[in-house]
């Protein structure tokens, strides 16, 4: 459980204050090689937003192989599962902790989740608009690879953080995604976060890797932007052991500081233009891509 509520802290600038736009950001965390730090990145960066004041909803959208309620220390008696059963509705199984972060659980060892159906991403959407309205940003945790529930959570985002270590593996799979996402599906603009870094000119040179291949190979119109790094931890792994936030456990630790420094950058930058604002947030992509 998050069992320290952490502090507000009153200098930071609550978006509604700065008269932004109150449709929330849709942001999807998501890698193409798995055990690269999403979920970890998703409940830190998560709270790191709470803290800002922001009203932040976390969807585990890894739903054959849950993690987020692990890693948050939550034991849900309702997940996704029983929401798209019609058992329960969003709101009931909605989980809210410290500063009014919200977790929307998934289930594990549920094979029918990992694959979901036309129906059922169509439910899901409506469903996810109607709760979003109150909100300022909602963090997708993806799950890796190109699976059909890894693109459609990556297309209904507004925005996508890929994430990928300094494994010559976590770049070829990372830049697999980014091209199906965009040859198949129209997406062209990618945030880069390099995980675990040992210094951050490790970072900087892991986007370049990628931004490289991504210029010969898919062209300019794929705009990778570098969001920045987080070092490598070893109280990352020990707060997964305790199943809380690194960042609500070892606050001076060096990854929390790069969770309150990403938030803060996130938070800085204008959020991606909005051409009708008449249609809901999550449909609003889908359409974009079945016109
Ligand atoms: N910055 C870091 N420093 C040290 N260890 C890290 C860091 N980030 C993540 N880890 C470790 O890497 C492992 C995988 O992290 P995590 O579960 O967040 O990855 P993931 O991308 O969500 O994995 P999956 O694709 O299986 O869902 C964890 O054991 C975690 O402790
Ligand atoms: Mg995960």
């Amino acid at each position: 459980m998050l069992h320290e509520e952490p502090e507000l802290n009153p200098n930071l600038t609550h978006p509604k204050r700065l008269g932004l736009p109150s449709s929330p950001r849709i942001i999807a965390v998501t890698s193409g090689k798995g055990g690269v730090g999403k979920t970890n990145i998703v409940a830190n960066l998560g709270l790191a937003l709470v803290m800002r004041g922001c009203k932040v909803l976390l969807i585990d959208a890894d739903l054959g192989l849950a993690n987020l309620d692990i890693l948050l220390g939550l034991s849900p008696q309702a997940t996704i599962h029983e929401v798209l059963s019609l058992r329960k509705t969003l709101e009931e199984v909605v989980w809210e902790g410290p500063l009014g972060l919200k977790v929307l659980p998934a289930s594990s060892g549920i094979p029918e989740l990992a694959d979901l159906n036309e129906n059922q991403k169509l439910f899901l959407l409506t469903e996810l608009d109607h709760y979003a309205e109150r909100l300022d940003v909602v963090l997708i945790d993806t799950g890796a690879g190109i699976s059909s529930n890894v693109l459609f959570f990556n297309i209904t985002a507004r925005e996508r953080i890929v994430v990928a270590n300094n494994e010559p593996t976590a770049l070829t799979d990372a830049y697999a995604l980014i091209k199906v996402l965009a040859t198949r599906h129209g997406e062209t603009r990618f945030k880069v976060l390099a995980n675990a870094v040992s210094h951050p000119g490790e970072g900087q040179a892991l986007y370049r890797s990628l931004m490289k291949v991504a210029d010969r190979f898919l062209g300019q119109e794929v705009v990778l932007d570098y969001l920045g790094s987080i070092p490598h931890d070893n109280a990352v792994p020990k707060s997964v052991c305790l199943q809380q936030p690194v960042l609500s456990l070892f606050p001076e630790a060096p990854a929390s500081q790069s969770f309150l420094r990403l938030a803060q950058k996130l938070w800085e930058e204008p959020p991606p233009l909005q051409i009708d604002s008449s249609i809901k947030f999550f449909w609003r992509r889908l359409i974009k891509h079945h016109p």
